[in-house]
C-alpha cells in the first residue's frame, strides 16, 4: 500500500482521537518495577495472568490495538511516543509493561531513512534460505534483533514464510522458497536469534497469501489436507520450533473467510492444534470485525482501532464478547513479553554495529549465493591469468539492487543511482544499495584492465567483451510488495542483452540479482551463472569472493527454476476483475468493511515447487535443492534406521581437493495408498570437509514430515507401508536409495 511508505513521525495530523483513559505516556514506559510478577522465576504464564488481574476493561483494550497510520486508519494521539515503526501499542507505567515498538525487519531494520538512522541489509530471505544453514538463519535473526534493540524497536515485523506457490509474487524474496520443512525449519532459527535479543519475534503472512494482484479481496481456495501438508505445514514448524511472540494474519480469505477472523486457521489449527502461545495480530488494515474475529482467535489490531478499541470495549460491556476471551487475547501479549524479556530487559538504544552488521551480511550472502553454471571450470577466476574484464549491466558500476515494499531497508547515503542526497526510498521505486560489483572486482586484480559498460546498448556492450579474457554480466528483477511479476523474464532487455555479450565472448559469466526464479533463454549460450539473490549491503564484496574463489560455494536453490511460465501450476496469475480499492485516503474504510471477493483455487493442492514438476513431469532449468560447488562430492552408504523418528546414516567424500560444504538432501516416497507427489524434502543436513575427506552423518526424521494430514481423523497418520529414502546433492541427483516398511 503506497500510503505505508508514510513514517509514523510525519504523518501525526488527524485529530480523529480516541479517549483512551490511558495517560499521555513515554515511549518506552519504565518496566519492572517491584510488582509480584517482576519475579523472574514464575512462569511466564503465571506472570502474565498476575497482570491481567490488576487490569481495567480500558487498559486490556489499550494492549489489544495500534495507535494508527495515516492511510490505514485514524491516529491516536498517542502515536507521538512511536518510535517511528509500523506499529506502536501503549504500555500501562503503573504495571510496569512497556509500550510496544513494532518495526517491519525482513531482511533488516525498515524505515531508517526517514528516522535519520542506521540498519544492515542483509541479502533477501530467499537467499538466507539458499544457505539451508539454520545456524546462519540464526545469526541472521541475531543481528537484526541487535539492531532493532539498538535503534528502539522491541518487536520485529519480519519473519515471512509464505511458500512459493506463485513464483511471480512480488514478495517472493521475503519468504522461505516451496518447501514447507526447509522454510519452516529456517524461519524456526531466525526467530530464536531474534528472540534471544529480547525482542518479540513474528511470522507472517498467515496464511496463504502467495500473491499480492488483490491481496485484501481474493478468497483463496484449497482443500484441508493440501493446506496442511503445505503452506501450514511450514507455519506449524516454524511456530512449534521457536516460541515465537506473534503471528501476524494475512489479508486475504481462505476458504471463504478472511484469514484475521477465520476460526479454523487460528483457534483450531494455530492455538488448539499446534499449541500457539503467543498472540495474532493483523496485518495492516487485516482486521474486518469484532465479534467474529475475537470469537476467532485473532488478540490484536493493527495499525489501529477500528474494532479492537471502542467498538470491542461496547461489545464486552453488552456482552456479545466474553470478558474472559479478552482477558485471553491481553494474557497472550503479556506472555509473549514476558518470555521474550522484552519486560525483565528493556530496550536501551545504542549504535548500530555497522561493521560487525557488514561482516555478518558478507558472510550470509558467500553461503547464499548459488553457482547454477560452470562450464568447464570457467570458475573460480584466476586473478593471476586474467588480464582484462569487461564488467557489464545496469549499474553494475555503483551498486546491487534490494527488495521494496514494507520489507524495504534504506540504503546509507540514499539509492546509490541517484545523485548523493536525492535517493530517499519511495514506494514501489528500486532502491540500489552501495555496494558496487565494479569495484569488488578491480580490488580482486589490482594490475587487470577491468572496464565497464551499462548495457545500454546491447551492442556497445558486446564490443567490450569480445576485447576482454572475462565478460561478467550483472543482471536484476526487481521484486516488491504491492505488486506481482508481469513474468519470470529478466527486464529491459536484458535477454537480449546477455545473448549478444555471450555471443561476444565465449567467457561469459552471468551473475543474477533476483528475488526468486527468471527464466534463462541464452542458458547454453554462457559458461557460468551466478544467482545472487538481492544480495545485502556487502553483496558485491561477497559475489567477488565467489568469482575468484576466495570462498567455495556451497547454496542451493530453496525453489524450483522452471523453463517457461506455461509450466507453472497457474501458468496465468489470477487477477482481481478490476481495480478494487481506488488510492484514496479512505480506502482503507472500504477495506475494512470488505471488499467483494475473487477467486484463486489451488487446486494443485499439495504439489507446490517440486513436487508438481515431479508428478507432472516436466524438465525443470535448475531444480529445487540444485547448486555447484567448486569440488565435488560423492554419497555412499546409506542405512536407514526404522522407529519412531527414522535414523538416517550416510557417508559424504568431498572428492576434489578444495574445502567445501555439502548440503545433503533427504526425501522419502510414500506408500503408493498415500497418493502423494513422488517424493517430499525431509531432513536436511550440511557437511563441511576438506579435500579427499569423508563423512558419515546421520539424520533423524520427523516423524511428521513422513505422515499425511488426515482429514477425517484431524490429525497427522502415518500409513503403513513401505518408504523408500532418496538421499543426494538435489531433488534430481539423488543416487542412495533405500525402501523400509514403516508401520
Ligand atoms: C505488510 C506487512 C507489514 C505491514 C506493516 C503490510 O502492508 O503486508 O508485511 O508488516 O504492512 O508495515
Amino acid at each position: 500500500m503506497p500510503l505505508q511508505a508514510l513514517s509514523l513521525r510525519s504523518s501525526i495530523s488527524t485529530l480523529t482521537v480516541m479517549i483512551l483513559s490511558v495517560a499521555l505516556l513515554p515511549s518506552m514506559a519504565q518496566s519492572g518495577g517491584n510488582h509480584p510478577w517482576m519475579n523472574s522465576s514464575l512462569s511466564p504464564d503465571e506472570r502474565a495472568a498476575m497482570v491481567v488481574k490488576e487490569m481495567t476493561l480500558d487498559e486490556k483494550i489499550s494492549l489489544l490495538h495500534g495507535t494508527g497510520m495515516e492511510g490505514l486508519s485514524p491516529m491516536s494521539p498517542l502515536a507521538i511516543h512511536s518510535n517511528g515503526g509500523a506499529g506502536y501499542v501503549v504500555g500501562i507505567p503503573r504495571l510496569g509493561i512497556p509500550g510496544i515498538q513494532m518495526s517491519d525487519a525482513a531482511y533488516g531494520v525498515r524505515n531508517s531513512g526517514d528516522n535519520g538512522r542506521y540498519s544492515t541489509a542483509l541479502p533477501s530471505d530467499i537467499a538466507s534460505a539458499a544457505s539451508w544453514d539454520t545456524e546462519a538463519a540464526y545469526q541472521y535473526g541475531a543481528l537484526i534483533g541487535r539492531e532493532l534493540r539498538a535503534q528502539g524497536y522491541n518487536m520485529s515485523l519480519g519473519g515471512g514464510i509464505n511458500l512459493t506457490r506463485e513464483p511471480r509474487n512480488g514478495r517472493t524474496f521475503e519468504y522461505l522458497g516451496e518447501d514447507p520443512v526447509l522454510a519452516g525449519k529456517m524461519v524456526a532459527s531466525v526467530v530464536k536469534g531474534l528472540q534471544a535479543q529480547h525482542v518479540l519475534g513474528d511470522i507472517k503472512h498467515y496464511a496463504l497469501n502467495d500473491q499480492e494482484s488483490g491481496r485484501n479481496a481474493v478468497n483463496v481456495n484449497i482443500d484441508k489436507r493440501s493446506a496442511r501438508e503445505s503452506d501450514l505445514l511450514a507455519f506449524e514448524i516454524g511456530v512449534q520450533e521457536s516460541d515465537v511472540a506473534g503471528v501476524m494474519c494475512s489479508y486475504n480469505r481462505v476458504n471463504g473467510d478472511y484469514a484475521c477472523e477465520n476460526k479454523y486457521l487460528l483457534n483450531e489449527v494455530l492455538k488448539k492444534d499446534w499449541n500457539f502461545k503467543g498472540f495474532v495480530l493483523t496485518d495492516w488494515g487485516g482486521a474486518h470485525s469484532v465479534e467474529k474475529a475475537s470469537a476467532a482467535g485473532l488478540d490484536h489490531e493493527e495499525p489501529g482501532w477500528i474494532f479492537y478499541g471502542e467498538e470491542l470495549k461496547k461489545a464486552v460491556e453488552s456482552g456479545k464478547v466474553p470478558a474472559a476471551e479478552v482477558d485471553q487475547h491481553v494474557h497472550r501479549i503479556l506472555r509473549a513479553m514476558f518470555a521474550t524479556g522484552v519486560i525483565d530487559d528493556p530496550v536501551r538504544r545504542s549504535v548500530v554495529d555497522v561493521v560487525g552488521g557488514f561482516e555478518v551480511a558478507r558472510k550470509i550472502e558467500e553461503q547464499s549465493a548459488v553457482l547454477l553454471k560452470n562450464d568447464g571450470g570457467q570458475l573460480p577466476l584466476d586473478a593471476t591469468k586474467v588480464h582484462t574484464i569487461a564488467v557489464i549491466g545496469p549499474h553494475a558500476d555503483v551498486g546491487m539492487i534490494s527488495g521494496g515494499g514494507s520489507a524495504q531497508v534504506d540504503p546509507p547515503g540514499g539509492n546509490a543511482i541517484m545523485p548523493p542526497g536525492q535517493g530517499q526510498t519511495r514506494w514501489l521505486e528500486p532502491n540500489w544499495f552501495p555496494t558496487s560489483p565494479l569495484k569488488s572486482i578491480r580490488a580482486k586484480v589490482p594490475g587487470a584492465n577491468v572496464q565497464f559498460d551499462s548495457g545500454a546498448d546491447a551492442g556497445a556492450a558486446a564490443s567490450l567483451a569480445k576485447a576482454a579474457d572475462v565478460a561478467i554480466v550483472f543482471a536484476y528483477q526487481w521484486e516488491s510488495e504491492g505488486m506481482d511479476l508481469p513474468s519470470l523474464s529478466l527486464p529491459e532487455h536484458q535477454d537480449d542483452l546477455i545473448a549478444k555479450v555471450a555471443a561476444a565472448n565465449p567467457h561469459t559469466i552471468v551473475v543474477i540479482e533476483s528475488g526468486g526464479p527468471v527464466t534463462m533463454p541464452w542458458v547454453d549460450q554462457v559458461s557460468g551463472i551466478l544467482e545472487a539473490w538481492f544480495a545485502g549491503s556487502s553483496g558485491s564484496d561477497a559475489v567477488a569472493n565467489i568469482l575468484f574463489g576466495d570462498v567455495n560455494p556451497s547454496a542451493k536453490l530453496p525453489v524450483t527454476f522452471p523453463k517457461s511460465e506455461a509450466d507453472l501450476p497457474h501458468p496465468t496469475l489470477v487477477k482481481p476483475p478490476k481495480v478494487t480499492v481506488d488510492a484514496d485516503r479512505e480506502g482503507w474504510k472500504r477495506i475494512a468493511a470488505g471488499l467483494p471477493a475473487f477467486q484463486v483455487t489451488y487446486d494443485e493442492g499439495v504439489k507446490v515447487g517440486y513436487k508438481w514438476y515431479d508428478a507432472e513431469k516436466k524438465p525443470v532449468l535448475f531444480p529445487f535443492g540444485y547448486g555447484l560447488s567448486y569440488t565435488t562430492y560423492s554419497y555412499s552408504g546409506l542405512k536407514v534406521t526404522p522407529g519412531k523418528n527414522p535414523q538416517v546414516s550416510f557417508t559424504v567424500t568431498n572428492t576434489g581437493n578444495r574445502a567445501g560444504a555439502e548440503i545433503a538432501e533427504v526425501y522419502a516416497s510414500l506408500p503408493a495408498a498415500a497418493a502423494e507427489p513422488p517424493k517430499r524434502l525431509v531432513a536436511f543436513t550440511k557437511v563441511k570437509l576438506n579435500g579427499g575427506e569423508s563423512k558419515e552423518v546421520t539424520v533423524a526424521v520427523d516423524q511428521k514430515f513422513l505422515s499425511i494430514f488426515n482429514v477425517e481423523k484431524d490429525g497427522w497418520q502415518l500409513l503403513p507401508g513401505e518408504y523408500t529414502f532418496l538421499v543426494g546433492g538435489s531433488s534430481q541427483s539423488l543416487p542412495l536409495k533405500e525402501s523400509v516398511d514403516l508401520k
